[in-house]
């Protein structure tokens, strides 16, 4: 079995990473740490709330470079330090970025060395919002982001949970390796720029009655996590989901659906326009022939449901006159090679990708091993997500090699 070759995803790039003052900059630290170990070059921008809450000379210590916090360094020979800085950035990262300072930034506001040179950027700026729950819900923090990403600013997170001040909501910081993995994505070429996926993901739910179903065990983490990497290789992406707790991947045409007949017709509303299928979803093979409108009364007598085949949603759009280019997931419990490569001949598919169940349901990582008319290769264990962008560059280069 061949091992996947372990592309570098991100190439040096240059970042001036900047802190404001929040409890999150302790964040920060560890950030730069990430940052840095995926291969960037990293200079730290502070401004002075920010060394309330982290020194410098912490962030000096982990970027090997001198912080700069004071528009008026004597250190840059032209005193413009903004420029300098800026000019010297593939992008700028904001994080933590304050209620404050976003508000700021949306309105051009250039009054100490961090926002004026962000006013002065040539390159791509990304923030990473943290905050106290009701200052990120309120109304003018929420008018300032809408102007930030209709300014074509990037912003990452906020995440929901426990904030520093015992408060629970949104506004808490991305942890820094989220953030670190987003950053990276950003840099990513957009190889699926104009294509158009689309992805099944989770369990299906077919009711047995008004109160009761069947269904797979299944948390939609994968399918959900390959249409995130779908999105920033700059795909179009279609997200046909059953229930699952997770958030709805930003930017995704999302379509929610219960049962496998919903699923099905979902998926053929909008497969004629895609050029890859991925069916990620763990669908029920079976459902109740004549489920019951009221809740089934309980007896002591045996009860036999009539169970019918559902449709195999997969096989129909291989087998379409014009298929997308179709990506199946097996996942089984044991003779993975075998079952998995039987599936994918059968379903007559170009690219199968197997799993073992007991490896991946709930949890948030996985080993895959994608089968394909060049043999099988190795997906080695790792976070679901970094799967997910190793998958989909797979099937960049596949479908390109397909002539699609
Ligand atoms: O259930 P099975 O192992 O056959 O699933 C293999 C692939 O077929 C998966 O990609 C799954 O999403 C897809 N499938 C489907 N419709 C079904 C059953 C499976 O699309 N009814």
């Amino acid at each position: 079995m061949e091992q996947a070759s372990q592309k570098r995803i991100v190439p040096v790039n240059r970042l001036v990473l900047g802190i404001t003052g929040g409890i999150a900059a302790y964040k920060a630290a560890e950030l730069l740490r990430l940052l840095i170990k995926q291969g960037m070059e990293v200079q730290v921008v502070m401004t002075e709330a920010a060394c309330h809450f982290i020194t410098p000379a912490t962030m000096q210590g982990l970027s090997g470079k001198p912080v700069f916090t004071d528009q008026w360094d004597a250190s840059m020979p032209n005193s413009m330090a903004h420029i300098n800085l800026s000019r010297a950035a593939d992008a700028i990262v904001i994080a933590p970025a304050t209620a404050d300072f976003i508000a700021r930034l949306a309105n051009g506001l250039a009054n100490d060395l961090l926002s004026t040179l962000c006013l002065a950027r040539n390159c791509p700026l990304l923030i990473a919002p943290a905050m106290n729950r009701e200052m990120w819900l309120n109304a003018a923090t929420q008018r300032n982001v809408a102007q930030l990403l209709a300014d074509g600013v990037q912003v990452l997170g906020p995440d929901n949970g426990v904030q520093a001040c015992g408060e629970e909501g949104m506004g808490r910081m991305l942890e820094a390796g989220q953030l670190a993995q987003d950053i990276a994505a950003f840099f990513q070429p957009k190889q699926l720029s104009g294509k158009k996926i689309l992805i099944t993901a989770g369990p299906t739910y077919e009711a047995i009655d008004a109160v009761r179903g069947i269904t797979n065990r299944s948390s939609g983490k994968m399918g959900y996590a390959i249409a995130q990497a779908a999105l920033e290789l700059g795909a179009e992406v279609t997200l046909v989901s059953g229930p699952t707790a997770l958030a709805k991947p930003h930017g995704a045409q999302c379509v929610d659906v219960q049962s496998a007949a919903q699923m099905f017709d979902a998926v053929k509303q909008h497969v004629d326009s895609c050029d890859i299928f991925i069916a990620v979803a763990a669908v029920a093979d079976y459902r109740v022939a004549q489920p019951d409108a009221q809740k089934i009364k309980k007896s002591a007598n045996n009860l036999t449901l009539e169970l019918v085949p559902n449709p195999d949603i997969l096989a129909y759009v291989a087998n379409l006159s014009h298929p997308p280019f179709c990506v199946g997931f097996a996942a089984e419990s044991e003779n993975l090679a075998e079952y998995a490569e039987q599936k994918r001949r059968a379903k007559k598919l170009p690219l199968l990708v197997g799993n073992l169940a007991q490896h991946a349901i709930g949890s948030d990582d996985n080993e895959l091993v994608l089968f394909d008319d060049s043999g099988s290769h190795m997906l080695p264990r790792a976070g679901k997500f970094t799967l997910a962008r190793q998958l989909l560059q797979y099937i960049a280069q596949r479908y390109e090699g397909a002539g699609k």
